[in-house]
């Protein structure tokens, strides 16, 4: 499958990476440039033990790809994962306000946008009420 990781932290981009071990064609999207030159030039932001040996193997294989364009990310993909902070708020709930950017940036002209396209935040935080 065709499948884009949107926010390539901690869990994008060992999820994205992981995905595209077992086959899968991924591309993996942030929104911070710096991290995104690190990643296209071999390297990786984050401290996994393993993981630069599998992001390496893949991109060879040119099933994982980096980029800092979520649309170029939500129009290539079957599945669209979003996995960007939600911190806590003052008042104990949650801040939804990096999935609620990725949403509206991801709200594409339906010719661009695959209508059998899901996007599944990733998050272990409960909702805002
Ligand atoms: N780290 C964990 O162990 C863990 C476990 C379970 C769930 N989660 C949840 O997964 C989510 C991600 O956590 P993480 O630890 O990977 O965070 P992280 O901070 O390591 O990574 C988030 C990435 O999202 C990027 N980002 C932010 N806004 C963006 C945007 N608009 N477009 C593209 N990229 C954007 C950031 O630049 C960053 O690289 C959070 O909601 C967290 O609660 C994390």
């Amino acid at each position: 499958m065709k499948l884009t990781i949107i926010g390539t932290g901690y869990v994008g981009l060992v999820t994205g990476t992981c995905f595209a071990e077992v086959g899968h064609q991924v591309i993996c999207v942030d929104n911070d440039p710096a991290k995104v030159e690190v990643l296209k030039a071999g390297g990786i932001p984050i401290y996994e033990p393993g993981l630069e040996e599998l992001v390496k193997k893949n991109v060879a294989a040119k099933r994982l790809t980096f980029t800092t364009s979520t649309a170029e990310g939500v129009q290539n993909s079957d599945v669209v994962f979003i996995a960007v902070p939600t911190p806590p708020l003052p008042d104990g709930s949650v801040d939804l306000s990096f999935i609620e950017k990725v949403a509206a940036r991801s709200r594409l002209p339906s010719r661009a946008t695959k209508s059998s396209s899901i996007k599944a935040p990733c998050r272990s935080t409960p909702a805002k009420k």
